[in-house]
Order: C-alpha cells, then structure tokens, then sequence
C-alpha cells in the first residue's frame, strides 16, 4: 500500500550539510520526495510534535535543540515507506545504530541524531500536517 512519511532533517545534520546525502538516500531507493520545505520551527510546533515526550528528562534539551537552526522537513512516498525508512534511519541511540543506517554512519549522540522519521502511518499524517500546514 502506498504510504507517506514526514522526515525531518535535524538542525546540526543542516548545518553540517547532510542534506543532500540524507535525501540521496531516499531517492536511491526510489522514494518520492513530494514536498519538501526548510523551516525554523516555533516552540510550539516543536512542543506539539514532542508532545509524547513532556515530561521526560531530555524533554527541555530536545525542544531546545530542534528549535536552535533550520530543519529540513520531507513528505515521502512510496509503498510500506514508514517502515523502510525506520530502517534505513536505524536505532535512536548512535551509539548502537548499525553501520550502513543514516544514524549508524552519521549521528554522534542519542540527542543530537541526524533525523527524525514518522514511527506509523497515522503519525505521519499528524505530522504532515503540523509541518505543512
Ligand atoms: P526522534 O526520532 O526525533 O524522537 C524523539 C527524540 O528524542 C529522539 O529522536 C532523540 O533525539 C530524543 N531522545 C530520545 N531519548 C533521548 C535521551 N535519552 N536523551 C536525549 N534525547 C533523547
């Protein structure tokens, strides 16, 4: 089934200029990119998307984070894409993301980790929207 996901490219990955190797990634694997869009989040939309982590120690460091530059935000298409992007973006923590994941080869640290991708269909078009709206 055809399915969309919402990546975010994260503020140090911009800055860094992972940009292009990230959304390389996705069109080697014939993903289609249909929107696509830099943007400096608001503490709010930072607040929203986070929502299930308030509350949490790092929560105040992660919305912090996010907010500090530039992020990348990416609608991907293709069939049973959320789950092979969670694959291809690899575990949270880059200090156990396997080589060969965005993560794995790009990440140094659990907080600042290169990506952010939807974890379900619905969170995607939750996401899509708060993103794209
Ligand atoms: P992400 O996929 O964007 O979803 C939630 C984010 O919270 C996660 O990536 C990490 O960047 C961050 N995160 C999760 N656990 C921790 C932690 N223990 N310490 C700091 N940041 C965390």
């Amino acid at each position: 089934m055809i399915e969309q996901s919402l990546v975010l490219i994260k503020p140090e990955a911009v800055s860094r200029g992972l940009i292009g190797e990230i959304v390389g990634r996705f069109e080697a694997r014939q993903f289609r990119i249909v929107a696509m869009k830099m943007q400096t989040l608001s503490r709010d939309v930072a607040e929203t998307h986070y929502g299930e982590h308030k509350g949490k120690s790092f929560f105040e460091g992660l919305v912090t984070y996010i907010i500090s530059g530039s992020v990348v935000a990416l609608v991907v298409e293709s069939p049973e894409v959320v789950s092979m992007i969670r694959l291809m973006v690899g575990a949270t923590n880059s200090a156990v993301a396997l080589p060969g994941t965005i993560r794995g080869d790009l990440a140094q640290s659990i907080a600042e980790n290169v990506i952010h991708a939807s974890d379900s269909p619905e969170s995607a078009q939750r996401e899509i929207k708060l993103f794209f709206s």
